[in-house]
């Protein structure tokens, strides 16, 4: 049985300028222990698919469809009941640190209170606890620094403390939002070495959301690329990056940096993301697609499945895509 399976999700939002369709029509599932990664370019409506999941949509939002966790249906669920599953078995990692940490709180305080809180720990076993999982997430000396208060850590500790604090409920699932946007390159890759190395040993499952195609090679198993707050294609990572099937993957697969190939511009995909207050009445990565024609725009592309495993939304056959 899936640990997370979305059917159907679509979310909107109400504005003084009309309806945003932020995501439309959203299907995805999470075996336990798996990792699956969502890319797309900024707008495509990745965020918004995890934030209706957990509940956390601004308030002009809604949400239809369908999200089971572990068997229950949360979406649109009572707040007890979220509360209870974003606190023990639901983690969330965002892009800035401080967005999950209380700049007034010593590290200590603030990860000893999910451990008193939530398992009901004593305080002294809490914060031992604490020093494990900073060790465990390779801060240096972490015994004498979890004294410390947030801003008295770089930016990719501060990430490594905020990953150890999202891990000590020992969560089944773990979503990470734009994890290592605002690292270094460098600091990026450690931060995704050690997600792997978390993965491993904790046997929970990882939700990426990334609009870099580049950081989930080597880590997810599998890839739902989304567009104009659709799903394009769907595939296991190695096949994605062997063969994409659809215009929009391959365009994005065009404008990872490679180390390999001295370029001096990157082939980024021409144009710009569609405006969602009114969304195409067809593929909505047609205005940008070299092979789009005028059945494009009659209708939404159906996403169909054409291998184990795979599935694209484009009328085009792969074949015809060269
Ligand atoms: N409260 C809101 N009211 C109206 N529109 C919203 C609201 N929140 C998000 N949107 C819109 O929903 C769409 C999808 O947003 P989402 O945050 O999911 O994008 P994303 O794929 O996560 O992009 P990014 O990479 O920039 O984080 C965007 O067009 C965004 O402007
Ligand atoms: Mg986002």
């Amino acid at each position: 049985m899936a640990l997370l399976d979305i059917r159907n999700l679509s979310v909107d939002f109400d504005t003084n300028d009309g309806t945003v369709s932020a995501v439309s029509d959203v299907s995805l599932s999470v075996a336990p222990g798996a990792t699956l990664a969502i890319v797309g370019e900024s707008g495509s409506g990745k965020s918004q698919t995890a934030f209706a999941a957990l509940g956390l949509l601004a308030r002009n939002g809604r949400a239809t469809g369908s999200v089971m966790f572990d068997g229950q249906e949360i979406l649109n669920a009572p707040l007890s009941v979220l509360n209870r599953i974003r606190a023990a078995e639901i983690a969330m990692v965002f892009q800035d640190p401080m967005t999950s940490l209380n700049p007034y709180m010593r590290v200590s305080d603030q990860m000893a209170e999910v451990l008193t809180q939530h398992k009901g720990m004593s305080k002294r076993d809490a914060v031992a606890a604490s020093v494990r999982m900073l060790d465990a997430v390779k801060i240096p000396d972490a015994k004498a620094r979890v004294r410390l208060y947030p801003h008295e850590f770089s930016g990719g500790m501060r990430q490594r403390v905020m990953i150890a604090m999202s891990l000590l409920a020992r969560p089944q699932l773990l979503i990470a939002d734009e994890p290592t946007t605002a690292l270094d390159v460098t600091v990026q890759a450690q931060i995704m070495h050690l997600f792997a190395e978390l993965q491993q040993e904790f046997g929970m499952a990882v939700l990426l959301i990334t609009h870099d195609l580049g950081v989930v090679a080597g880590f997810c198993e599998e890839v739902l690329v989304m567009y104009g707050g659709r799903i394009m294609e769907q595939a296991p990572t190695d096949p994605l990056f062997e063969t994409p099937s659809h215009p929009y993957t391959r365009g994005l697969l065009k404008a990872i940096p490679r180390v390999d190939v001295a370029t001096h511009a990157l082939d980024t995909i021409p144009g710009s993301p569609p405006n969602m207050l009114h969304p195409p009445a067809g593929c909505p990565f047609e205005p940008r697609c070299r092979w789009a024609g005028e059945d494009c725009r009659a209708a939404v592309p159906p996403l169909d499945r054409f291998a184990p495993g795979r599935s694209r939304a484009c009328i085009r056959k792969p074949e015809e895509l060269t």
